[in-house]
């Protein structure tokens, strides 16, 4: 992989989400699209150096281009990690400083360094220091009473001055006192425009815009305003088909468009590898519950998914009745 295919890719994204884009989910979106950037859920530095939590680095390597998300803020326990992630082949290493969740908090990492720009400045130049690879930020515009307007550019000039070349900024504030990390993802008000300003401020830096980005629609308005990338979560994970099957040729300009059914047959191999060496049909089918979504037969493909996948003895032929059950109802409908 040419170095920086990683900021090539990342035009179009797909978010780091805990407990979603694990390694399975990984899988399944390389499926739809060969070149959109993946990113990991966030590892906390702490687990990877002191707790030797090296487990969480694995991957396929059929992900690439596929970012490692870091948690953290001690800048020499994040470049140790760094590395082992650049050891173990991920492509870029992406510190986290968007998370609000309260566990995040009191570990002092996550949105909170927002407020501790010379900090986070620190924490990058080591990790650019231990690493070949991109080291990137994902941040927010500003948390609690900040100013956007003035905390976000001193941000990002400290980022940049440290070595930095590309961030993603999820356009709303996170609010660190009384709101659920789930409601931080909704109700602070998006400020797009602000995020299309820092590119006339700065306008060497690679900045992809992400937060409430539905459809490739916007994505395109987005790149033709002039923002270099676009990063999407909780679409690309409810619609994978709608945010990454066109992905290829309507982004990257190259390559075909693919489809939920053949990813679903891309699936079973891999499914099978999986139960052969003990592991669940849940952990992978609950990523592809949205598949079809938004198509004849979805809801029915969904409910034998999130119904059968768990019980005992629940293997790929699960996965293909389903998927005939779709294509048989697309079928009938078809013909009236
Ligand atoms: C279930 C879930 C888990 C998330 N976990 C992370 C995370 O580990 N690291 C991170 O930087 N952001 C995390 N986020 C935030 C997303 O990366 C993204 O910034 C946010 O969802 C806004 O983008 P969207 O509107 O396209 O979903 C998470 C979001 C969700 C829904």
């Amino acid at each position: 992989m040419p170095h920086n295919a990683a900021a090539a890719a990342a035009r179009l994204s797909i978010a780091p989400m805990m407990d979603w884009t694990d390694r399975h989910c990984r899988y399944l979106h390389r499926l739809l699209s060969c070149q959109t950037l993946l990113y990991t859920e966030m590892v906390t530095a702490p687990a990877l150096v002191r707790g030797g939590a090296v487990h969480l680095l694995e991957y396929d390597v059929s992900e690439h281009p596929v970012a490692l998300q870091l948690g953290g803020s001690d800048p020499r326990e994040l470049a140790k990690a760094a590395k082992l992630g650049a050891d173990a082949g991920y492509d870029e290493i992406n510190l986290n400083v968007g998370c609000p969740s309260d566990r995040v908090q009191s570990g002092s990492f996550g949105a909170v360094l927002m407020e501790q720009p010379a900090l986070v400045a620190e924490c990058v130049a080591e990790m650019i220091a231990a690493v070949d690879v991109d080291v990137t930020v994902k941040c927010r515009i500003g948390v609690d009473d900040q100013n956007p307007q003035d905390v976000l550019p001193e941000f990002l000039a400290r980022v940049i001055a440290a070595g930095c070349t590309r961030v993603s900024i999820h356009a709303r504030k996170a609010w660190l006192q009384g709101l659920s990390p789930k409601e931080n993802r909704d109700i602070p008000p998006l400020d797009y425009p602000l995020v299309q300003k820092m590119k006339e401020y700065f306008p060497n830096l690679h900045i992809s815009i992400n937060g409430g980005i539905t459809s490739l629609d916007q994505a395109e308005a987005f790149l033709d305003s002039g923002l270099d990338g676009v990063m999407i979560g909780r679409a690309a994970y409810h619609q994978p088909s709608d945010i990454l099957c066109q992905a290829d040729r309507r982004i990257f300009g190259t390559g075909a468009d693919t489809k939920p059914e053949d990813a679903v047959m891309a699936m079973i191999p891999y499914i099978e590898a999986h139960l052969v060496s003990g592991g669940r049909l849940n952990q992978i089918t609950r990523h592809m519950l949205g598949l079809f979504a938004g198509r004849p037969g979805a809801r029915g493909w969904r409910r034998a998914l999130s119904e059968g996948a768990s019980k005992p003895g629940a293997g790929p032929e699960l996965v293909l009745d389903a998927l005939d059950q779709l294509e048989t109802l697309a079928a009938r409908q078809e013909a009236v």
